[in-house]
């Protein structure tokens, strides 16, 4: 598995490092007066969540939403379906959307505007990693561990082929190993 990454581009140290900080800025936040709910968005962002969560100093609750965007390999079209929905009512509750990757912005957009009919308090967006230099529609995020490059990555939750989910830092992968199922 190691064999296939081409070089570490954020380290376990420097995840947990920012992890720290981004729950610090949440922390700053919210309070157990209004327990949030934090929706983690399957599967890429579980490592995310499980770190962020754990550095959370306030009350909160966990949900899980899957979202499928249609089209194949390494890009994602603007066509999304969902896979699992929330189990809970978040109507009149705070939300935070929990992503591991803002790419071109379209499933953070369908979420937005899909939450926004289940009339949420609030619902703000922490992602762990963010390319802008992707993105086709704008959109807004409110907390984000790393700016990145356009470069296909993996590890702490971020698959290749739904595979490499478990690599503990953030990797690049080979070209040769996406080309060659291209
Ligand atoms: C990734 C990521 C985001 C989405 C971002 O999910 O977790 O949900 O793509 O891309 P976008 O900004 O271009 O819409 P993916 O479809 O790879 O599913 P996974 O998390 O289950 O691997």
């Amino acid at each position: 598995m190691f064999d296939d990454i081409e070089r570490v581009l954020i380290t376990e140290d420097q995840l947990q490092a920012r992890i720290v900080e981004v729950a610090g800025e949440m922390n700053a936040v919210y309070s157990d007066d209004e327990p949030p709910i934090l929706v983690c968005i399957l599967k890429g962002a579980f490592m995310f969540l499980a770190d962020l969560s754990r550095n959370l100093t306030f009350r909160h609750e966990v949900d899980f939403m899957e979202i499928s965007s249609y089209g194949s390999g390494t890009t994602s079209s603007g066509a999304v379906r969902i896979l699992l929905d929330l189990a809970t009512d978040i109507e009149g509750r705070h939300v935070v959307i929990v992503e591991d990757i803002v790419d071109t912005g379209h499933t953070l957009t369908y979420i937005l505007r899909n939450f926004s009919s289940r009339n949420p308090a609030s619902v703000r967006v922490a992602t762990l990693l963010n390319k802008p230099s992707r993105r086709e529609v704008d959109v807004p995020v409110n907390y984000v561990g790393f700016e990145i490059p356009n470069e296909f990555v993996l590890g702490y939750g971020l698959d290749y082929a739904q595979q490499y989910r478990n690599v503990p830092y953030i990797g690049v992968l080979k070209p040769e190993i996406y080309e060659q199922k291209l």
